[in-house]
């Protein structure tokens, strides 16, 4: 029998509802498909913070480095200021471990009313492979005068050609796999140097893809044609900061955050990948279990998937698409009133 070790973080918020629950129906999934999950949890996050002044002890990443994979739910606390949590537990995970893909689909299932009028299911099928590891995230910078008079703060992006190189090949691999279209998002006419970089790359790249065909799109145009004409996209590749911007707006458009499942990905298997929700810890709605775990469930079929468990992996996504067709039991977000664990036990017991 396959054994995988997990380190499961629940981390803030709703997280720590939506992992919950969603480590049930990995539970159940393992059981029928003959397999097993070993986790360990950590509770490491803004409550650990409070506690210890920092977000995991200081040893943490050598501890993740030994696990197959890292299950997160949210980082985030109203009293804490984002980018201490954030700097301190979510983004240095996605650096340590070179997860320099974030994939996050979006799927506009039968059951969900796009708030965008005239959508059918299917209509919307798109994967934003998000660069994850650079850009706009780089953590350089700083501040000069800091709380004086004329404080500067400085923060600088760094695209290097072997970051955007890699994020941009794995997305034409993707495309060969899926419809072979590919759309760029850009900003090359304000950005002059990293933007164009990031344009010369993809040009240079598409010579080996031949039968992909490609356009680029300046990411205030996509804004507008994610929501305009969101069928003509199928892979797009963007920018950590334009991916995490796009992201949202696809998920909004196919039914919202409680659906839009994520995967941080390393291409170096001796190294975790990280499957989180796109969305965050919500302090508007936390402990209420009234969250939606859908996002978090699909999040898990994602990591089994990488795990190469592909049929359990499935049958997640299709009891999911069940739940969302029936419309039975689904949390107040699409319109239902059940609880993130009804919700959850919905998909259970329709799994195969
Ligand atoms: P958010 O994603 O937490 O919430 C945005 C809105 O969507 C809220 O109204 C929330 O109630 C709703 N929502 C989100 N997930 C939902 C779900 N599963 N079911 C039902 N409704 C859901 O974004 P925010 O409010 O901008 O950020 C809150 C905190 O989370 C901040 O501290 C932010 O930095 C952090 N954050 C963390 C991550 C992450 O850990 N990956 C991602 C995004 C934001
Ligand atoms: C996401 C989140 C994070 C990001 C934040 C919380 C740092 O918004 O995963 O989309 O911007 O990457
Ligand atoms: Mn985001």
């Amino acid at each position: 029998m396959s054994e995988y070790k997990i380190a499961v973080i629940p981390g803030d918020g709703i997280g720590k509802e939506v992992v919950r629950e969603a480590c049930k129906v990995l539970d159940s999934s393992a059981r029928k498909n003959n397999f097993k999950l070993n986790y360990e949890s950590f509770n490491w996050g803004s409550d650990f913070y409070f506690k210890n002044n920092k977000m995991m002890p200081e040893n943490g990443l050598q501890i993740l480095s030994d696990f197959d994979a890292i299950f997160l739910g949210a980082v985030g606390h109203p009293k804490i200021q984002d980018h201490i949590t954030l700097n301190g537990l979510l983004l240095p995970i996605r650096r340590k471990f070179d997860q320099f893909v974030c994939l996050r689909p979006s799927v506009l299932f039968e059951g969900v009313e796009s708030p965008l009028t005239g959508m059918n299911p299917g209509e919307i099928d798109l994967v934003v492979v998000r660069e994850n590891t650079e850009g706009e995230y780089a953590n350089v910078g700083g501040f000069q005068y800091e709380n004086f008079d004329d404080e500067i703060a400085i923060q600088s992006s760094v695209f290097t050609r072997k970051g955007t190189e890699r994020v941009i090949r794995y997305s034409f691999d993707l495309a060969m796999d899926r419809s072979k279209k590919l759309t760029s998002i850009t900003k090359s006419n304000a950005q002059g140097y990293s933007m164009v970089l990031w344009d010369k790359v993809f040009s240079e790249v598409s010579k080996d893809y031949p039968e992909v065909s490609t356009n680029s799109l300046l990411i205030d145009a996509a804004c507008m044609d994610f929501i305009r004409k969101p069928s003509d996209f199928d892979v797009v590749v963007a920018s950590n900061l334009f991916g995490d911007i796009l992201t949202d707006i696809a998920a909004m458009i196919t039914g919202g955050l409680g659906l839009a499942s994520s995967g941080n990905i390393s291409e170096d298997r001796s190294n975790p990948s990280m499957f989180e929700p796109t969305h965050g810890s919500a302090p508007d709605i936390e402990g209420k279990n009234i969250a939606n775990p859908l996002a978090q469930i699909l999040t898990a079929a994602m990591m089994l998937s990488h795990l190469g468990e592909n049929i359990a992996a499935d049958s997640i996504r299709e009891a999911v698409k069940i739940v969302l067709k029936t419309r039975n039991k689904l949390t107040t977000d699409l319109g239902g009133n059940a609880s993130t664990t009804e919700c959850a036990e919905e998909v259970i017991s329709n799994l195969q």
